[in-house]
């Protein structure tokens, strides 16, 4: 939805993969503080957000949502004071139901109240779960139903206090198809159940997405679920893959590790400016697709395999994702023209977005000789001009 807010991805930091429940303020800013520090918010991340868990369990007698009394005893407004002085935005949560996932009070019936105690609070992003919601045989809302009162309190909102609207983030795990309806109301939605820190989660929403790619544009927008990196056993290969996934399909990405033992190498991935800028691509908001499905070596079908070769537009040339979904080095290798980006005939200068190197000029086929386990290549192609002349022609397979 353009509503003025939310036309790139969101970077920025969330509380939940990391901390889940035990969340404070001191935590808040200090978070806030190590974005600063490890170069995260020079690097683009610029929202720090608070997940479940925040409030007390219950209303005031008046009906309102009041932050726990003991871990957040400065006050939500004190606290997202000084996180804006420290030059970031700073996101909500809370839930189209009665209670959120943890069973803290969730916003249903009490939409443009609590939107309202939001924006007082300092906050500028709603992520909005769906957990615990009424039964819809007596509320004939559905789940497209609950989330439009949010959409409208935030539209409302904003009317009202001549302030820009609430970047909505819809956390309803796919329901309802919601990459159709999702950007009729906020600028990205969930598409899938939770993440965890593991290749076999990674993997199934890569494959569960791949299928959706088309929903994704300028100011709406797949959510993948937030990033993973640093937390689990995941491989360096396996973060890069993630992160690579994540940015070139144009999630949001939401760093959910705790910054105080964060490694170089997980900073080192997550502050790739190459991968980044395709992510935050001004001129492009579409995702990356697959052009082709690898296949196991048995021909059977399995739903941890997602698809191997991507491609798609962007502001600055084709981009190219291969990735390796089996369990030993690959060797990967496509034709240029099985990407519907790339023409026959020419000639393509080749980026590599990892190496961060120029790797000369290729002609009909892209070749890897062995792309690490789980690992991915991501590239970026620009045409050079025809191939040279004197070629044997391009010949069809029968
Ligand atoms: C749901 C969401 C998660 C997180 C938790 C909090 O599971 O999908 O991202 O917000 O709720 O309880």
């Amino acid at each position: 939805l353009d509503a003025g807010v939310g036309r790139l991805p969101v970077l920025g930091y969330n509380t939940w993969n990391a901390f889940q429940c035990n969340i404070d303020e001191d935590l808040m800013l200090n978070t806030a503080r190590l974005m600063k520090s490890l170069g995260l918010q020079k690097a683009g991340y610029e929202y720090v957000n608070i997940d479940d868990c925040y409030s007390e369990k219950n209303r005031t007698s008046d009906g309102y949502i009041i932050e726990d009394q003991v871990r957040f005893k400065g006050g939500m407004k004190k606290l997202t004071t000084a996180i804006h002085k420290l030059g970031f935005k700073t996101g909500i949560y809370s839930d189209a139901g009665w209670f959120t996932c943890a069973g803290y009070p969730g916003s249903y019936g009490n939409e443009d109240r609590d939107i309202k105690t939001f924006q007082d609070w300092g906050f500028t992003y709603l992520k909005y779960d769906n957990c615990a919601i009424p039964y819809d045989i007596i509320t004939q809302e559905g789940i497209v139903g609950r989330y439009q009162r949010m959409a409208d309190a935030i539209a409302k909102l904003a009317k009202k206090s001549k302030k820009t609207p609430f970047l909505y983030s819809l956390c309803n795990w796919g329901w309802s198809q919601v990459w159709i309806w999702g950007k009729t109301q906020g600028q990205s939605w969930r598409t899938t159940g939770d993440i965890s820190p593991a290749w076999a989660s990674l993997a199934n929403i890569i494959n569960f997405n791949s299928f959706l790619t088309q929903a994704t544009d300028f100011y709406g927008r797949n959510d993948l679920d937030m990033l993973q990196l640093g937390n689990g056993n995941l491989t360096f290969d396996e973060a890069k893959s993630h992160f690579t996934a994540w940015a070139l399909m144009k999630s949001p990405l939401l760093i959910g590790t705790d910054l105080t033992k964060i490694t170089d190498e997980t900073l080192e991935i997550l502050t790739n400016r190459e991968i980044l800028a395709i992510n935050q691509d001004p001129v492009i908001g579409t995702s990356i697709s697959p052009f082709r499905w690898g296949f196991n070596p048995d021909w059977t079908y399995d739903p941890l395999r997602p698809a191997e070769y991507w491609s798609g537009p962007s502001g600055k040339g084709t981009v190219i994702m291969m990735l390796n979904v089996a369990d030993e080095p690959a060797f990967m290798t496509f034709n240029l023209t099985e990407s519907p980006w790339l023409r026959a005939g020419r000639r393509y200068s080749v980026r590599d977005l990892w190496a961060h190197t120029d790797n000369g000029t290729v002609i009909r086929n892209i070749t890897v000789e062995a792309v690490p386990a789980h690992g991915v290549v991501a590239l970026l192609l620009n045409d050079a001009g025809s191939e040279p002349k004197g070629l044997e022609p391009l010949c069809s397979v029968l």
